[in-house]
């Protein structure tokens, strides 16, 4: 047996060796021949318009014969034909000089056709394996109408709600989103991104773009080299370390440096600390941006600056197909530097298997999309994304036979808004309603009554009359509120995170009714529900949950899943609260209730609503026997920390096990609490399991005051628990040596 797997290994490995190397020998060969122009034209990426005139798609056919086209992206909702892509395709390989293929690129974020729940609410999963899952099923559907790379994951981390594309990450924590940030790329490109149904993975926005100050999309970010590094870097290190093909270089400036024109963060860490070896492409139109954002006088200036720092593809600018042959033959730019990114972008497409299958069949999307298989991965995925807030006196999960029931709100009999930001080939009528999924579990003796009651935005009440009518016929009442699918995602951002429109009214009219309320909450980001949190008993946060939204919500209404979605976003009391996350600093004055004189509000608590981490269950968990094995370690050697987790309810249920640390004293101060590892396990009633976690120094080094990554000796403290909030403490101590 170990022979075997040694010889496999050996096997496999040879034939890595071999790939790279005649991939190698392959490139060189075409860089040989290239002119200047048409290793301009690799790095050209041009936008697939949703409306396109006949002589324009002539255009773009003569430019691939010419070889000024690399590749093309397409972001409209409908991404090219497969009859069109093989055409230009053909040029490009049969017409084109060279015969260089093209590489088709498009945004599969959460899902193709089959739309799964929006990151953040995939995050909320706390399940690598159905991140992963979900990346597979968006490559086999996307690949097989011939896309060959998606922009995605999305790994920026958001500590801002009202940043829109906090709906399109993992949330706030630096290690839970380099978990999901690896499975992300495991899942698009499987082992062999050449296999038929994987695509290239592109690591975007790098970097920072999640720092956008005031939560406004594309605004100025202000970066310490320190919180760069330990925040916002990991998940694209992550990523890298994976095997991801691409990466996107941000809209934003970095502390005064735009992230497109960035060598430090383009080259020197990305390239040069990580090694990374496949290409990065700029965010759309961000090489010209540069222009705005004061950085570069003109296009050509531009275009010199972004290629100077390492970004080795222009998406639709036009900046590099102008003005980069004029800047070689100036001198200003060398053409080593072009040859080596025309390398990068050889690579990847013969790590795509571009030049072996560059063709698709037309027919293979009839049997791939929206199957059996990826829906019921979309409805798991969605059933697991599902956070229970609040539960008083377990009005949840409901009855199926229970007598009669209201289901109110504007997001209930809602098919489109389900789907979320960017979803793609995602349609509404593809979608599962809440109402239809309610319907689908009720007992026909059961009775569902139905009131829009308002709009998602909106001033009218008129609805209200009838939501209250109908509430008051029913033993319980579902309120389906939130945020329409174009109030989150790309230049969706908002000032505020209360319910938008008359919503809150809504609630407060129909809990006025004395009913037993559920607040189904389904929105692209976590949003300040004070108001629900205190008056309503029951809380179900179900994010944009994709075409299987309503029945997993059901599913989860209902019992037939038992919620285990923990946050992975902090949910503030107020937008004033903003930026808030879990892994702040301590401070000088940390808060303290009875003194007025330390880092809090006059107005508010200075704790968030719901932590990160939280999330409750039908069934109940209890922590106990924590032990840290050794107390005492020296630098280099790791630590086991195992908890009792026990199901102490009445049905099974799955926990999310959390595992935090605080480095107490160091040479820079530290966080308050850092997430180090966590494990999501099935508990049958009165079962009892031991979770186990080690900490090695990966997990205890950080970047000291001299910017060297390290481990300091001195005391931690370490948490098990369930969220962010909670747990059992212990301790122990890192000497330098145990002599000590
Ligand atoms: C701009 C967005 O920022 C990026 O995420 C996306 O991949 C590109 N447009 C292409 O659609």
């Amino acid at each position: 047996m170990t022979f075997l797997v040694v010889f496999v290994c050996a096997v496999a490995l040879g034939a890595q060796k071999e790939a790279e190397v005649s991939c190698g020998g392959k490139v060189e060969e075409l860089l040989k021949k290239m002119t200047l122009e048409e290793k301009v034209g690799q790095m050209n990426q041009v936008n697939w318009p949703w409306e396109r005139s006949k002589a324009q798609v002539e255009l773009f056919a003569q430019q691939v014969e010419r070889g000024q086209i690399g590749s093309f992206l397409a972001i409209s909702n409908l991404p090219m034909s497969v009859r069109e892509r093989n055409e230009l395709q053909k040029i490009a390989v049969e017409g084109s000089r060279l015969g260089i293929p093209l590489m088709f690129g498009f945004d599969v974020i959460h899902g193709y056709r089959t739309i799964f729940p929006i990151p953040l609410g995939l995050a909320a999963t706390w399940e690598p394996a159905l991140v992963e899952k979900a990346a597979a099923v968006g490559a086999s559907e996307a690949s097989s109408v011939g896309v060959d790379w998606t922009f995605a994951p999305m790994v920026d981390i958001a500590r801002d709600g009202r940043w829109g594309r906090v709906a399109e990450g993992f949330g706030e924590d630096p290690y839970l989103a380099s978990v999901f940030s690896a499975a992300a790329v495991r899942g698009f490109q499987g082992i062999d991104p050449a296999s038929p149904s994987r695509l290239m993975a592109c690591l975007k926005h790098y970097v920072g773009y999640g720092a956008a100050e005031g939560g406004r999309d594309y605004n100025t970010c202000e970066l310490s080299e320190r919180t760069l590094r330990e925040i916002y870097l990991p998940p694209f290190k992550a990523g890298v370390d994976a095997g991801a093909g691409t990466v996107m270089s941000a809209f934003n400036e970095i502390s005064g440096i735009p992230a497109s024109a960035n060598r430090r963060t383009l080259t020197d860490i990305l390239r040069g600390e990580w090694k990374f070896s496949g290409f990065v492409v700029s965010d759309w139109n961000s090489i010209n941006e540069l222009i705005n954002h004061g950085f570069a006088k003109d296009q050509s200036e531009a275009a010199g600056r972004a290629v100077t720092a390492g970004v080795d593809m222009d998406m639709v600018s036009q900046a590099y197909l102008k003005c980069l042959p004029e800047l070689v033959r100036q001198g200003k730019v060398s053409e080593k530097l072009i040859d080596e990114a025309v390398r990068r972008i050889l690579r990847v497409k013969l790590r795509a298997g571009l030049f072996e299958r560059s063709y698709v069949d037309p027919n293979l999307s009839k049997s791939a999309l929206l199957t059996e298989g990826n829906l019921s991965a979309a409805r798991e995925a969605a059933r697991q994304s599902i956070v229970l807030l609040k539960n008083e006196n377990s009005l949840l999960p409901l009855k199926k036979d229970v007598g009669s029931v209201a289901l109110i709100g504007p997001l209930a009999d809602n098919q489109s808004d389900l789907l979320g930001a960017w979803a793609a080939l995602g349609k509404a009528e593809d979608v599962v309603s809440v109402l239809k999924g309610i319907r689908n579990k009720l007992s026909p003796e059961s009775k569902l009554f139905y009131a829009k009651g308002c709009d998602i935005a909106g001033s009218s009440t008129s609805g209200f009359v009838e939501a209250v009518e109908v509430a008051q016929r029913a033993d319980v009442v579902i309120l389906a509120v939130g945020e329409s699918k174009d109030m989150s995602g790309e230049a969706h951002s908002r000032s505020s995170l209360d319910l938008p429109g008359v919503q809150q009214q809504l609630v407060e009219v129909v809990c006025a009714t004395g009913k037993p309320v559920v607040v189904v909450l389904l929105s692209g980001r976590p949003m300040s529900i004070g108001w629900i949190a205190e008056n309503v008993p029951a809380i179900l946060v179900a994010w944009h949950p994709g075409v299987q939204g309503g029945n997993a919500v059901a599913d989860c209404l209902f019992g037939d899943y038992n919620p285990s979605g923990k946050l992975t976003v902090s949910f503030p009391r107020t937008v004033g609260q903003v930026p808030v996350y879990y892994n702040h600093k301590n401070t000088g004055r940390p808060p303290k209730e009875d003194n007025k004189w330390t880092s809090k509000y006059v107005d508010i608590s200075w704790t968030p609503l719901f932590a990160f981490g939280y999330g409750l269950s039908y069934t109940t968990f209890e922590y106990d026997n924590l032990r840290v094995s050794p107390s005492r370690i020296a630098i280099g050697q790791s630590i086991t920390v195992s908890a009792e987790v026990k199901n102490t309810g009445r049905r099974s249920g799955r926990e999310v096990v959390q595992l935090y640390i605080r480095d107490l004293v160091g040479s820079v101060t530290r966080p308050v609490k850092e997430l180090k590892g966590f494990k999501k396990i099935l508990l049958g009633p009165g079962e009892k399991k031991t979770v186990s976690f080690t900490l090695t120094s990966d997990h205890l080094a950080f970047y000291d005051i001299n910017m060297n990554y390290t481990v300091e000796p001195g005391q931690f403290a370490v948490w098990v628990g369930p969220s962010s909030a909670e747990g059992l403490e212990g301790k122990f101590e890192v000497v330098a040596a145990l002599s000590e």
